[in-house]
C-alpha cells in the first residue's frame, strides 16, 4: 500500500470516529432518553455495544432492541435500570 493511500485511510477513519454524536436523545412517548454516548464511550470499550466487526457505526435502536441492548449491561453493571431513571419527562 503507497503512503498516500495510509493517509487518505487515516484521515477517514479519524472522520468517522468524530462524527459520533457526544449525546443522542431518544424520544419516547413516556418520556426522552438521553444517551452520554462519549460519556459511555469513556468509560466502556466500543465493542461493548458496537458487536459488529470493523469501524463502528450507527446502532438502529427501537424498544426492544434498546431495552435489550442498555437494560442488560445496566443490570449487570452500575447504570440506571428504573423507567424513569432513563425517561425523563420534560
Ligand atoms: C454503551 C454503548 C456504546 C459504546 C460503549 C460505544 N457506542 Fe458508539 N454508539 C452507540 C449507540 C447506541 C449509537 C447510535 C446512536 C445514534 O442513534 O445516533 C452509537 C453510534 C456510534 C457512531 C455513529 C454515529 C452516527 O451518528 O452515525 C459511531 C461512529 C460510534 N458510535 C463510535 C463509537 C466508538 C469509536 C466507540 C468506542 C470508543 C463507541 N462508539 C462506543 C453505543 C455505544
Ligand atoms: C456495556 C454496558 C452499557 C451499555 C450497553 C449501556 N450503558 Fe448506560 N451506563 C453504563 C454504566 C456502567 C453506567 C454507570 C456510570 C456511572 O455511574 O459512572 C451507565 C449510566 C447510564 C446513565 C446514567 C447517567 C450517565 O449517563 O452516566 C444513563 C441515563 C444511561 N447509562 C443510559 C443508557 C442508554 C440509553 C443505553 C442504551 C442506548 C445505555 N446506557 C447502554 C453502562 C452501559
Ligand atoms: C437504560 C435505559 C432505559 C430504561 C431503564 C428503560 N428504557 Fe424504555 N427505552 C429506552 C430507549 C433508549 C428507548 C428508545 C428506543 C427508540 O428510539 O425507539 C426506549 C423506548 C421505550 C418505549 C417506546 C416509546 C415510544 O414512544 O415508542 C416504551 C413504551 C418504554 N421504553 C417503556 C419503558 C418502561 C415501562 C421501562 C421500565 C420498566 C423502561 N422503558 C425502561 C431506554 C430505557
Amino acid at each position: 500500500m503507497n503512503k498516500l493511500l495510509v493517509a487518505a485511510l487515516l484521515v477517514a477513519l479519524t472522520a468517522a470516529t468524530a462524527l459520533a454524536a457526544d449525546v443522542v436523545t431518544y424520544p419516547a412517548k413516556n418520556g426522552t432518553v438521553t444517551f452520554d454516548h462519549k460519556g459511555h464511550q469513556a468509560k466502556l470499550e466500543c465493542k461493548a455495544c458496537h458487536l459488529s466487526e470493523g469501524t463502528p457505526a450507527k446502532i438502529a435502536l427501537d424498544k426492544d432492541k434498546a431495552h435489550a441492548l442498555c437494560k442488560e449491561c445496566h443490570a449487570k453493571g452500575a447504570g440506571p435500570t428504573k423507567c424513569g431513571d432513563c425517561h425523563k419527562k420534560s
